[in-house]
């Protein structure tokens, strides 16, 4: 096999990338929680170096092998460890959301793992999953404050347990609106209902695959705002077709509005969620996103980061 000067270069300097960021337990302060930047620093290094192998024609185990030692660092940070492990069965599991959302660190202070999860915590990739929660507990308020007829619906689809609907304060919520939840992990629709207070009263959970749940969603409707966020994330285009088209002619109410959000290209965290964690995401660029919505009233918006596009359909 031929290895490209290129390759050999983009190796060396991989290598050196991992060895530099093994080496901050040594040449560091792991006491003084400042020292999360220079950790952060080094981490944001490696990601670049795997990224720059990667467009240099390095095979992909190769890479894999050369950044195995940093891998194991990573996996004593319980948030990098859970998305090496998938302990649910697949990434980006309403635990993981519940966790960027609390801005929480799980691993052991004045270890490497502590700063670089406070790092990861500090960074674009997991603000603009706050920013993704946010604008969606803005588009429930909105629809829920919007003057009305009768009382309004909001299904939210692969809801995790609902940490948008969670925000909304009960005293904007009037007698006959109606929350629907459907997630294909019953603990997280569990998780929602124990944390949602007095909003419970107002909602009902359909567990299961969404495809496989269009039947009995479809029955709770149609609604005033339907909301899907993390699972555009990992939908090839077909399936994305199949979904969305389901969303606009079973679930949608004329008027209404469906919403979701997807990963756009370019993600520069795409390096190290996909070779020191286990996380693939599908990006997509606006054209994409209004491929998969031909003929629709559609604005693709991206949250303040740029990392998450938001797509908003008036049906
Ligand atoms: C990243 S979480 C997002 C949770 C929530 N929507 C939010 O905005 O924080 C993704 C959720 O999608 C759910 N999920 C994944 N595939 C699904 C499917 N085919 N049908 C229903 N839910 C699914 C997972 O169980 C998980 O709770």
């Amino acid at each position: 096999m031929t290895v490209l000067p290129q390759s050999m270069d983009a190796l060396h300097r991989l290598s050196d990338a991992v060895d530099g960021f093994l080496r901050s337990e040594k040449e560091f302060n792991l006491g003084d929680p400042a020292t999360q930047m220079l950790v952060g620093g080094r981490f944001r290094t490696l990601g670049t170096q795997i990224g720059a192998a990667a467009l240099a024609g390095v095979p992909d185990e190769d890479i894999a092998a050369i950044v195995q030692p940093a891998r194991s660092a990573c996996a004593r940070s319980p948030f990098m460890r859970s998305e090496q492990e998938w302990a649910r069965g697949y990434p980006g599991d309403h635990q993981l959301v519940e966790h960027v959302m609390a801005q929480a660190n799980g691993a052991a202070p004045g270890t490497l793992a502590w700063h670089v999860e406070a790092s990861l915590q500090h960074s674009a990739i997991t603000q603009q999953l706050r920013n993704r929660v946010m604008h969606q507990a803005r588009l429930i308020s909105d629809v829920l404050t919007a003057p009305r007829n009768g009382p309004h619906s909001v299904l939210l689809i692969a809801s995790g347990a609902a940490p948008d609907l969670r925000l909304i304060p009960p005293g904007i919520v009037r007698p006959g609106d109606r929350f629907v939840l459907t997630d294909v992990d019953p603990d997280a629709l569990s998780l929602a209902q124990k944390r949602l207070g007095l909003l419970n009263d107002f909602t009902t959970v359909v567990p299961g695959n969404v495809f496989r749940a269009l039947g009995p969603l479809a029955e709770l409707g149609p609604f005033d705002l339907v909301v899907v966020n993390g699972l555009y994330d990992y939908l090839n285009d077909r399936a994305a077709v199949r979904l969305t088209e389901a969303v606009l002619t079973r679930l949608c109410r004329p008027g209404s509005t469906f919403y979701f959000s997807c990963t756009a290209v370019g993600n520069p965290f795409r390096w190290p969620l996909e070779f020191l964690m286990e996380w693939s995401l599908i990006e997509r660029d606006e054209a994409a996103v209004r491929a998969l919505l031909p003929g629709r009233n559609v604005s693709v918006g991206a949250d303040p980061t740029g990392l998450a596009l938001l797509t908003h359909v008036r049906v």
